[in-house]
């Protein structure tokens, strides 16, 4: 599974200059996350005791606009509310319109910024949703 999270990520994330490798994504799991992989995606997620944060998603190009984030937002949504979680969170590039279109269509609304958050100096939005 990890080298196929490898693969996936460097196709999701091609102008990311650091790209997650097997090893990253074992190292997620060993420190408690979980992670949905299939043929065109994979969400990473981590549940607290109140909140769960969507670590990292993504579809690959050929695969995108059907559907496939939203459904893997839904997966996550049932283990939070399984595991008794409030409210998931997430943070995302503040350009980044396809993610942020996605997640307020899945009910997550802005809660605040980080600035200048990633390798490439923009900011980060976080995003809530309550379960
Ligand atoms: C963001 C991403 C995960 C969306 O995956 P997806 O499987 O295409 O998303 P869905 O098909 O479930 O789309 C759900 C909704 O999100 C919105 N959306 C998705 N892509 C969009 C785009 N390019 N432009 C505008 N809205 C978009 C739409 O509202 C869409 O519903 P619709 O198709 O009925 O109009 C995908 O574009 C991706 O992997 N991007 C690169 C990696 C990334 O940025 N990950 C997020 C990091 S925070």
């Amino acid at each position: 599974m990890y080298p196929e999270l490898e693969k996936l990520y460097a196709l999701c994330f091609p102008d990311k200059q650091h790209k997650w490798t097997a090893k990253d994504f074992a190292d997620l799991k060993q420190s408690g996350c979980d992670i949905i992989v299939g043929q065109t995606g994979f969400v990473v997620w981590r549940n607290t005791l109140d909140d769960t944060e969507i670590i990292s998603i993504g579809v690959v190009p050929d695969a995108r606009r059907t559907g496939t984030a939203s459904a893997m937002i839904q997966m996550v949504k049932q283990d939070a509310k399984q595991n008794g979680v409030k409210n998931i969170l997430l943070e995302v590039d503040e350009h980044n319109t396809p993610a942020i279109e996605l997640y307020k269509k899945c009910g997550f609304t802005n809660v605040g910024m980080r600035p200048h958050y990633y390798e490439n100096g923009h900011n980060a939005i976080i995003m809530k949703t309550a379960i």
